[in-house]
């Protein structure tokens, strides 16, 4: 029987979005192996009802389940905050962890002024989970919380620079980062959450907008750095000496994953190393 330590990790998110969270981990566990599932078939989950998503969310943890895993990580922010407690119940002997809570509290470390803004899907968002978990953390922070569906498709189209996602970008972020003068208006944040997978990809153009001395969090470092905690504590962190291998899943067109991934991964994905999976 396969020891817990070698086992693999597992990952999913709706996409591709979640592997910029797949390469904050490799470079903090380069010795992990990692499953990564995409759900590309049915993205995106950030305009579906919390009901879908969950159901999807367990499909998709279900799949990685099944394939032997020590740790699930959820690398989709519309997952985590509305589908973590679903998972936890679902698979009570795996520990799950989801990127809001490391990225709630990455938040609270940077800000100065109790004022913090949070850009994600329309159903994260509309779902509070990151303006619980920075509540539960700081009591007294002013959180926004702003839904901007559109960069998910900027990014999964590579229209990450130029003229197109800055106009986007201060369409949606201006009224909260440069209000307009004479405007009554509260504090302005000076940090920004990115609260989906797919987001860091705009943080050139979303940097264009906020002001330079904005803190703009994004959570897959801080997610990374919890799964290294939580396997170092449970004593199943796999030796130093190897290099992991990851395995990509998609239950949509292997090409397209391979091309609009290794664009998040930062990496080449080849098309052979993608498999097409039906849950
Ligand atoms: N990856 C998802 C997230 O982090 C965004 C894409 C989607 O809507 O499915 O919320």
């Amino acid at each position: 029987m396969t020891k817990t330590n070698e086992l693999p990790i597992g990952m999913f998110d709706s996409g591709v979005g979640g592997l910029t969270v797949l390469k904050a981990l490799r470079k903090r566990c380069p010795s992990e192996d990692v499953i990564y599932l995409g759900d590309t078939a049915r993205l995106p989950y950030g305009t579906k009802s919390s009901l879908t998503v969950s159901r999807y969310a367990v499909q998709c943890a279900a799949e990685l389940v099944g394939r032997g895993i020590k740790l699930l990580v959820v690398a989709c922010n519309t997952a985590s905050a509305v589908a973590l407690t679903a998972l936890r119940e679902a698979y009570p002997d795996i520990p799950v962890i989801g990127v809001v809570e490391p990225g709630a509290r990455a938040a609270c470390h940077a800000t100065h002024n109790h004022a913090i803004a949070i850009i994600g899907t329309e159903s994260t968002i509309a779902g509070g989970a990151y303006q619980r978990a920075i509540h539960s953390i700081d009591a007294q922070a002013r959180v926004v919380g702003h839904p901007c569906p559109l960069f998910v498709a900027l990014a999964e189209e590579g229209w990450t620079d130029g003229e197109v996602p800055e106009a986007v970008a201060a369409r949606y972020l201006d009224p909260v980062f440069n209000p307009a003068p004479g405007t009554e208006s509260p504090t302005v944040p000076d940090t920004l959450v990115l609260g989906c997978t797919h987001f860091p990809l705009l943080a050139p153009a979303i940097r264009n907008v906020v002001k330079a001395e904005t803190t703009i969090v994004d959570s897959a470092a801080t997610t990374a750095e919890t799964v290294n905690d939580e396997l170092t504590r449970r004593g199943i962190k796999r030796a130093d000496s190897v290099f992991g291998t990851i395995n990509y899943l998609t239950t949509d067109d292997v090409v397209r994953f391979a091309r609009t991934g290794t664009r998040f991964l930062g990496t080449a994905i080849g098309e052979g190393e993608v498999d097409l999976v039906d849950i």
